[in-house]
């Protein structure tokens, strides 16, 4: 049957979960600072979101994660609650401060006692959990010793690894290295709007090479460790890029370099591809950052690749694309449907991300580690959260996975951002993503019309 090929959807009648194979693995997403909240409970040292969170102006409305959805308190329920929906992988990120306070030395019991809990916790539960080393939470300690633009962060993040391997590697099977380099490296450092809230060039560029040294070396930290089963992978963000005119010579080009810089900045050098300085000649600053020895150390052979999608980019030429996005044309520009996010309703957009990675030669698998939308909810007056949007939106997504997977594209799994409602960085508690409703004031979850289109795609009990 042919899958729905566009939003708005289509019936989920078009598919089902065996269409994707019985070794697909089905999952949902989620991360430590957007979640835990306790952000200073049992030893956690401060990140560079717990700082940043309280300078004025950076977050929306003011709004801090010292709470969030209270997961370090309530991911029993959290964890039941996923296995009613009948959903067997959980991926979630640790955060380096809980188990490292200083980020170096001296672990913390309580903190990895609390991933050692979660980790046997999901297996109880039949839930395979799939862990994220480094979700965008760098220990503030290791800020004040210039944090990703001090290329020692390279051995604090292997011995990192390291130790969360030695501590869960006999039951974790799934291991990520990091979350988005893109995010981090590009908003934290280039256009200041994410921790540590920095805007420079210099910055960007020195944080760039030392995440994708991070990246591969965090693999091979990894991988010296860990039994010979487990499988090894680290996500990368990725929008479908097309010109604003396509007939435009110039907006052809700028929307070339937008991909290489938005898309192909990590993946590349991890491949052994090299940085693509080619298309954005800016890039070869970079040079005044690398070491010798370090180009030998940026491939790494990752078991699978996570990609993580939520909608395309239009680009259109403009002085300063890429580095400064003043190229982007915004959906809201463009008149057509967006998420809370700002985000275009382009659910195709995920067919093209993973058609895109299977296109280099040496990708072995690839896993859909993000990929949703941010809508308002309401509930009804029966007590429902219908979030037809954000159902349509999943039903549309799995659609396009689907046929990628079909003309032949290696994807072995699709985990959906997010499970609960969270901590949306920058904006705040404002756009929510989960397939579960928050209520912020209770902490009280209730499972939204899309969640249980999901349980019963899965076939769930909650079905
Ligand atoms: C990607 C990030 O990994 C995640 O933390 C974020 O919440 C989602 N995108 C939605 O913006």
């Amino acid at each position: 049957m042919l899958p729905p090929a566009f939003f708005p959807p289509t019936s989920p009648e078009h598919f089902t979960r065996a269409d994707f194979g019985n070794s697909f693995h089905w999952g949902v997403s989620a991360a430590a600072y957007q979640t835990e909240g306790a952000w200073d409970k049992e030893g956690k040292g401060p990140s560079i979101w717990d700082d940043f969170v309280r300078r004025k102006g950076k977050i929306k409305r003011g709004e801090t994660a010292e709470v969030a959805t209270d997961f370090y308190y309530r991911w029993t329920e959290d964890i039941l609650l996923m296995q009613q929906m009948g959903i067997d992988n959980f991926r979630f990120s640790a955060a380096w401060s809980r188990v490292l306070p200083n980020g170096i030395s001296g672990v913390n019991p309580n903190g990895i006692g609390f991933y050692d809990r979660l980790v046997d916790g999901c297996l109880a539960r039949g839930i395979r959990p799939w862990l994220t080393l480094y979700h965008w939470d760098l220990p503030s300690a290791l800020q004040q010793r210039g944090g990703w633009t001090n290329p020692d962060v390279v051995g604090w993040f292997t011995d990192y690894a390291q130790l969360l391997a030695s501590r869960l590697g006999d039951r974790v099977k799934h291991w990520l290295v990091l979350n988005e380099p893109m995010a981090f490296t590009g908003a934290g450092h280039l256009l200041g709007i994410h921790a540590p809230g920095r805007k420079s060039l210099g910055a960007f560029l020195a944080t760039t090479h030392h995440a994708a040294l991070a990246q591969a070396e965090g693999g091979r930290a990894l991988r010296a460790i860990l039994p010979a089963d487990a499988q090894i992978g680290t996500t990368f963000s990725n929008s479908y890029i097309t010109p604003w005119r396509p007939e435009h010579l110039r907006d052809q080009r700028a929307a070339r370099r937008a991909d290489a810089l938005l898309n192909r900045l990590f993946v590349e050098p991890a491949l052994g591809l090299g940085y693509p300085v080619q298309d954005v000649p800016l890039l070869s600053w970079i040079d005044r950052y690398i070491r010798p020895g370090d180009l030998e150390r940026l491939p790494f052979d990752f078991d699978f690749l996570g990609v993580q999608n939520y909608t395309r980019e239009v680009v259109r030429h403009a002085p300063w694309v890429p580095l400064l996005w003043a190229g982007l044309v915004s959906a809201a520009r463009r008149g057509v449907p967006h998420t809370d996010m700002g985000w275009e309703v382009y659910p195709e957009s995920i067919y093209h991300a993973l058609k895109q990675f299977a296109a280099y030669s040496n990708v072995k698998r690839l896993v859909v580690t993000e990929n949703g939308s941010a809508f308002p909810d309401q509930v009804n007056l029966a007590g429902r959260l219908p979030d037809l949007k954000r159902q349509a939106f999943l039903q549309a997504s799995l659609g396009q996975v689907l046929r990628a997977q079909q003309e032949g594209v290696p994807v072995e799994g699709y985990f959906a951002w997010s499970f609960t409602d969270n901590f949306e960085w920058a904006e705040g508690y404002g756009p929510r993503f989960g397939l579960v409703h928050i209520d912020y004031e209770t902490q009280r979850r209730t499972i939204k019309d899309s969640g249980h289109w999901y349980s019963r795609f899965l076939g769930g009990e909650l079905a």
